[in-house]
């Protein structure tokens, strides 16, 4: 068995599934994805179902989505995740899309339906329980700053928050022209909703706009979507006379565990909480769509604890 498959794989079963009792029926795509813990998440869950299938991480270059996806239909896989930077791509091959998938823009999770694909968006709903599960509130009910309102996932997280409803959006982005796009197309849907002045619910500032301080005053939730901390020696994405003891801190990093960010708001006295609970529950919701009736969270918890202990 091997650790990434790529696409010549795909060629037969027998090259696939080669000293393995178990048929690959789902897959995680990426570019790389080496580094994927989606089959550490979602196979003693595979396991505990007795679906006797096998996940597998299968390396896809740009621009080869949609043949990727044609051949695991013919293979008669049951379903496959997607990570970066795939997830649009995906969305464009898909021959059914979800609601929320088509509003956030990207695709994370496709369903086999015969040789039809069908997209999903489980990174929207997978963060509103985590957000929780950490702190015991509802995404509707916060004033929330996204920081990297610019990028794949901090899109996808500024979206469902207005499908949520929620009270306040403040899209924060070192390239502003992209959080202020970004705000543009997310204004309808939460401006139509109460009837206040315009751009009073949604603002979009740059990284380094004095004025992210005042406005951090009137903010619940701060979330973290840049790649800003991967690295261990990464500073906080956000200046931290930004932080303030009332604040919620969601960093959607989980390795390092504890980025620079959660450090300062650790120290200042507000509560925070690393994206592991974000990648438990994208999963769980993801392997809900393939096997309908599962219950894999508590599993999926015990499996991704352990995989995080042997990194
Ligand atoms: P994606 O999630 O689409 O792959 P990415 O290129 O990895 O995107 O970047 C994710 C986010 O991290 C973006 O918002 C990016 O800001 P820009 O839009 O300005 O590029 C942000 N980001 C990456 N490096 C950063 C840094 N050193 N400082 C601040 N923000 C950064």
């Amino acid at each position: 068995m091997k650790e990434v498959y790529t696409l010549d794989d795909l060629a037969s079963r027998s090259s696939l599934d080669e000293a393995s009792g178990h048929l690959a029926r789902l897959a995680v795509l990426g570019y790389p994805v080496a580094h994927s813990l989606s089959p550490q998440l979602h196979q003693d869950a595979l396991d505990q179902a007795e679906s006797g299938a096998r996940y597998i991480r299968l390396e896809v270059p740009p621009g080869r989505v949609a043949e990727a996806l044609d051949r695991l239909a013919d293979l008669d896989f049951v379903g496959a995740n997607v990570t970066v930077p795939h997830k649009f791509e995906a969305l464009s091959a898909a021959d059914e899309v979800d609601e929320g998938s088509a509003m956030l823009g990207a695709a994370n999770t496709i369903l086999f339906d015969g040789d039809r694909k069908l997209a999903f968006n489980t990174d929207g709903p997978g963060f509103v329980r985590a957000i929780h599960e950490e702190f015991l509130v509802d995404v509707k009910d916060l004033r929330i700053m996204v920081v990297g309102a610019g990028g794949g996932a901090g899109r996808a997280i500024a979206a469902q928050c207005v499908r949520e409803g929620c009270e306040k959006l403040i899209l924060v982005n070192r390239t502003v022209d992209k959080a202020d796009s970004l705000a543009t197309e997310l204004r309808p849907y939460l401006e139509s909703e109460r009837l206040e002045g315009p751009g009073e619910r949604i603002k979009s500032f740059s990284l380094d706009s004095p004025e992210i301080l005042a406005e951090s005053d009137q903010i619940d939730l701060i979330v973290n979507t840049t790649s800003v901390g991967l690295q261990r020696s990464d500073p906080s994405p956000l200046p931290s006379s930004c932080l303030q003891p009332h604040h919620l801190v969601y960093d959607t990093i989980y390795n390092p565990a504890q980025t620079r960010l959660l450090q300062e708001a650790t120290r200042i006295g507000a509560r925070s909480a690393n994206g592991c609970s974000l990648l438990l529950h994208q999963g769980a919701l993801a392997f809900e769509l393939w096997f309908p009736g599962n219950q894999p969270l508590s599993i999926m918890r015990r499996s991704l604890t352990r995989a995080l202990e042997l990194k």
